[in-house]
């Protein structure tokens, strides 16, 4: 059996499918391109894919013979869900593994948004670190603060669960109710405009579907505090970069932590980066050594069970 893996993943994952397959894996540094892709998928029983592949209809046209398709990631907005359950190629990808260590990143960039930390260490590199100053960098206080949670799944519950210790009041807007979930988080399900009312800082947690797609777009933005800030870790698309722009300069919010952006990535040039109180990083939400390691093992383990029949510890769905 073959196996294509499109780019090399960290841990054991590749020891882990050699044992069971044939590998072919892209072993260049940078995302393999969709024409390489086809081409080398033709043969195979499985793929072993990364969230930066497009996976669609046209591997499926491409790859007569497979039969099972693993991500290595939670988040699966790029593979075509419905195309594949038609064809009835089973998906995998890599849930729980990742939960801790995104949320312990909303929170260090919902620490690092409020209390200005990418500001204050550009202030001192360039120079500018002087005498004490009582109004430098002022920001706004997490603890005891109000946080709304956009979404209310795993990572949203693991960011609820550590803001507690902070003495947040949380807030949550959530399609699906889960009343013992909430109630052992201490969180109140609250319509989302409510939510970008009340929050003094915003997390948005929510996987990309057709329905999230610009959830958090000009009006939403209007909503929220002239003194509020977004952090979000979940995908680009969720929040419309261009509105974002526009409500960072004129001072609709104060602050955006992004963990992910549209377009991702994002290029040096881009307005959003000009704005003091914007702060990118580049999709790091998952990026320990141990929990890429848990990762690409999870998902090889998809893989091996799926091509042996079995089922896949983390399917899709
Ligand atoms: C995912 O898994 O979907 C993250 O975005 C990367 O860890």
């Amino acid at each position: 059996m073959k196996v294509l893996v499109t780019r090399r993943p960290p841990g054991r994952a590749l020891e882990m499918l050699a044992e069971h397959t044939e590998v072919d894996c892209w072993e260049e540094d940078r995302a393999m391109p969709h024409p390489e892709l086809l081409a080398r998928v033709a043969d195979a029983d499985g793929l072993y894919c990364m969230l930066t592949d497009r996976i669609d209809g046209t591997v499926i046209e491409a790859a007569p013979g497979l039969r099972v398709v693993s991500q290595m990631a939670v988040g699966v907005d790029n593979v075509d869900l419905a195309a594949f359950a038609a064809a009835g190629i089973p998906v995998g990808h890599t849930p729980d593994v990742l939960t801790e260590a995104t949320a312990d990143l909303a929170v260090a960039l919902l620490l690092a948004g409020a209390r200005r930390l990418p500001e204050g260490v550009e202030h001192v590199r360039a120079g500018r670190w002087g005498p004490w100053d009582p109004d430098l960098l002022m920001g706004a206080e997490v603890s005891g603060s109000t946080v709304g949670i956009v979404g209310l799944g795993r990572i949203g519950r693991a960011v609820a669960r550590r803001l507690g210790g902070f003495g947040c009041r949380l807030l949550a807007a959530t399609r699906s109710r889960h009343p013992d979930v909430e109630a052992e988080l201490g969180v109140a399900v609250v319509p989302f405009p409510d939510l970008l009312a009340s929050a003094d800082h915003v997390v948005v947690t929510v996987p990309l579907t057709s329905e999230t797609t610009g959830l958090v777009d000009a009006d939403a933005l209007a909503r929220m505090s002239p003194a509020a800030g977004l952090v979000n870790v979940s995908r680009g698309p969720v929040v419309d970069t261009d509105a974002l722009v526009e409500a960072l300069a004129d001072g609709t919010i104060a602050w955006a932590a992004l963990d992910v952006t549209d377009p991702e990535p994002m290029p040096a040039d881009h307005p959003l980066l000009a704005l003091p109180r914007a702060t990118v990083i580049p999709h790091l939400g998952s990026s320990t050594h141990r929990t890429r390691a848990a990762m690409a093992e999870l998902a090889a383990r998809n893989l091996v069970e799926a091509l042996a029949g079995r089922p896949m510890p983390a399917r899709v769905g």
